[in-house]
């Protein structure tokens, strides 16, 4: 098929990301990008986000963290990384090389933490936007999610805001009964973007052992089986802030990509489809530009909250 689509989208209007195509890789699922270097090229996709970064290294759980399920898989990986030093020392020069959008993500157990965290990337140069994980737990809040409540998720954007003119984008727990007063209280701190979902809390069982399947019990869920319920949030909360709206959960082709698309995100993240094909982000970018080209659509921005009422 000749393709004549214009897959370019920028993400954020104030601090806007430029994307040559709408598909990132997600945290987590794509070590730091330089992993995946003989796999594909890095400077075809639309961009990638760092494993979550810490100020100090962590081991993460012990095994085993992560297990198959229906149409998906859990994990529990505890968050290892190599540490803010680590990563600014011997990650970052070589990330600045590449001709792709890099995005780190951040993850803190108090709100100083990814202040911090987030001063110290600003001023070493070279990242094209911060993504916050606030699913993780709050120690001075006796380790409840930062992301479960609009007051912290508000904080912690607030505190970011402040000592940054990077893009800031936020990334929104599932796990949660009203995904769009956490999401006004993100916009309404300053975030540039939201992301949306991160996993659900699952669990699985080996009945035969009578044991659980993961060593720390829960974990998260991720994959296909949890694409419903993305799609359903983005959709809620891209029609309730006015900030864009970045969208992943179960993304596996250029089709599902366009259903994010349609239901509001102006770019979407493949995470789990990595571990399977590990050209994924191409792949679906290629596939996507196909789809659009079926379907008559010459940008794909087009597609944008596209969805018929
Ligand atoms: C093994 C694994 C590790 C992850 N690590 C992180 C992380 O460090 N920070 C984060 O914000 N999300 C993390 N995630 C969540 C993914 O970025 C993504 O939000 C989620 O898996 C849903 O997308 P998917 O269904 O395409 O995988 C991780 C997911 C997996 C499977």
């Amino acid at each position: 098929m000749s393709k004549s689509v214009d897959m370019a989208v920028t993400v954020g209007a104030d601090r806007p990301v430029r994307l040559k195509n709408p598909v990132i890789a997600a945290s987590g699922t794509f070590g730091y990008g330089l992993e995946y270097a003989d796999q594909l090229d890095l400077g075809a996709i639309g961009g990638f986000v760092t494993k979550g970064v810490s100020l100090k290294p962590r081991d993460g759980n012990p095994p085993p963290r992560i297990c198959e399920t229906a149409a998906g898989m859990l994990n529990a990986i505890g968050l290892a990384n190599v540490g803010l030093e680590v990563f600014l020392g011997e990650k970052l020069p070589k990330l600045r090389k590449l001709d792709t959008a890099v995005v780190v993500n951040l993850y803190g157990e108090a709100v100083e933490e990814f202040a911090e965290l987030a001063r110290r990337l600003s001023e070493a140069g070279g990242v094209a936007a911060l993504e916050l994980n606030v699913s993780c737990p709050n120690v001075k809040a006796g380790g409840m999610a930062f992301g479960c409540a609009p007051g912290p998720v508000g904080e912690i954007t607030a505190a970011v805001r402040a000592v940054t003119d990077l893009p800031v984008w936020v990334k929104l727990t599932p796990n949660v009964t009203d995904p769009v007063g956490i999401a006004r209280a993100a916009a309404a701190a300053g975030a540039d973007a939201l992301c949306l979902i991160n996993t659900l809390l699952g669990m699985a069982i080996d009945a035969r052992r009578k044991r659980p399947r993961l060593a720390n019990l829960y974990g998260g869920l991720s994959g296909p089986a949890i694409k419903p319920v993305a799609l359903r949030m983005v959709h809620q909360v891209s029609r309730a802030v006015a900030i864009p709206v970045v969208g992943l959960g179960g993304i596996v082709t250029g089709e599902d990509a366009a259903e994010f698309l349609l239901a509001g995100a102006s770019a979407v993240q493949v995470g789990t489809a990595n571990f399977l094909d590990p050209a994924a982000c191409l792949r679906v970018a290629a596939e996507l530009e196909d789809f659009c080209a079926d379907q008559g659509v010459t940008a794909v921005a087009d597609l944008v909250g596209g969805l018929a009422a």
